[in-house]
């Protein structure tokens, strides 16, 4: 069975200018232990959609469609029923970790009070454990340090500290949303190696979502490539940067840095994505697409699925793309 399983998830916000459709009809599965990378610009839907997992959403929002973990609706929960997924099936890590990390208590107090509650343990079982946990995410002298208060650690500890923090219950899911934007490179490289480590360890399954192609080919199973809240593209990792099928993708993978390119500058896709509330007839990628037809400003293309489970939504040959 599958650990997760979305159909036609929507997420609509009602707005005085109008309803806003963040996310439109999604499909997608994770197996356990597998990583889906969801990928695309900034305000695509990649977080509304996870947040609508997580019951995240802002009070405008609306949510539609199917999601089972374990066979087990989730999608709109009440809040009791919530906290327990929330805590033991799957838990989340964000861009800036003093999103889910309180500054004014000490680390210490933070993880022992989550074991305590969602576990039940005693005091001296949860700092023992919250220790363990900390040496995972390799903290050097964790058990000194985890007396210390969020702020006293640098960026990147304080990271794999809300990391520690989430894996705390052993959830089954992961969900990263931009984990390492914030951070510099080196320590980017570090935290990938760290949760790609950690997943092996725990056999978790991973959500990630970035705006970087580059960070999905070390890291994940699968791909969803979103624009403008719909699926453009859904593959393996090998299929989709080996072989593309749409264009939208193409561009994102020409603006990977390449370790043996002389390149000063990083090509990127002209223009900017869409305006939500007002998106062209057709094809929400038209005007940037560099194989745009005519065809593609009169009706949308439909997301296809081909060779099994991979699927596409665009008009264009792409077989026959060099
Ligand atoms: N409460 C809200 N009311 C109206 N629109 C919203 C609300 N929250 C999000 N949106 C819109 O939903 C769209 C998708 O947002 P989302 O946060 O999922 O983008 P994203 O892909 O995560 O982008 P980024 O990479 O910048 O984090 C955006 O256009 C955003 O403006
Ligand atoms: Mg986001």
């Amino acid at each position: 069975m599958n650990l997760l399983d979305v159909k036609d998830l929507r997420v609509e916000f009602t707005t005085q200018d109008g309803n806003v459709t963040a996310v439109n009809d999604l499909n997608f599965s994770l197996a356990p232990g597998e990583t889906l990378g969801i990928v695309g610009e900034s305000g695509s839907g990649k977080s509304q959609t996870v947040f609508s997992l997580m019951g995240l959403l802002a009070k405008n929002g609306i949510i539609t469609g199917s999601a089972k973990f374990e066979g087990k609706e989730v999608l709109n929960l009440p809040e009791k029923e919530l906290n327990k997924v929330r805590a033991q099936q799957m838990a989340m890590i964000f861009q800036d970790p003093m999103t889910s990390l309180n500054p004014y208590l000490k680390v210490s107090t933070q993880m022992m009070e989550v074991l305590m509650l969602h576990k039940g343990m005693g005091k001296k079982e949860a700092f023992e454990e919250s220790v363990k946990m900390l040496e995972a995410v390799k903290i050097p002298e964790a058990r000194k340090r985890i007396s210390m208060y969020p702020h006293e650690f640098s960026g990147g500890m304080r990271q794999r500290v809300m990391i520690a923090m989430a894996l705390l219950c052993r959830p089954k899911l992961l969900i990263a949303d931009e984990p390492t934007t914030a951070l510099d490179v080196t320590i980017q490289a570090q935290i990938m190696a760290l949760l790609n480590d950690l997943k092996d360890e725990f056999n978790t399954a991973i959500i990630m979502i970035t705006h970087d192609l580059g960070v999905v080919a070390g890291s994940c199973d699968k791909v969803l490539v979103m624009y403008a809240g719909r699926t453009m593209e859904y593959g393996t990792v090998d299929e989709i940067f080996y072989k593309p099928s749409h264009p939208y993708t193409e561009g994102l993978l020409k603006s990977i840095p390449r370790l043996d390119g002389e390149v000063d500058e990083l090509p990127t896709i002209p223009g900017n994505p869409p305006n939500l509330l007002n998106l062209p007839t057709g094809c929400p990628y038209q005007d940037r697409c560099h194989r745009v037809m005519d065809r593609c400003k009169q009706e949308a293309p439909v997301l296809t699925t081909f060779d099994d489970q991979r699927a596409r939504a665009c008009f264009s040959d792409w077989e026959s793309w060099s």
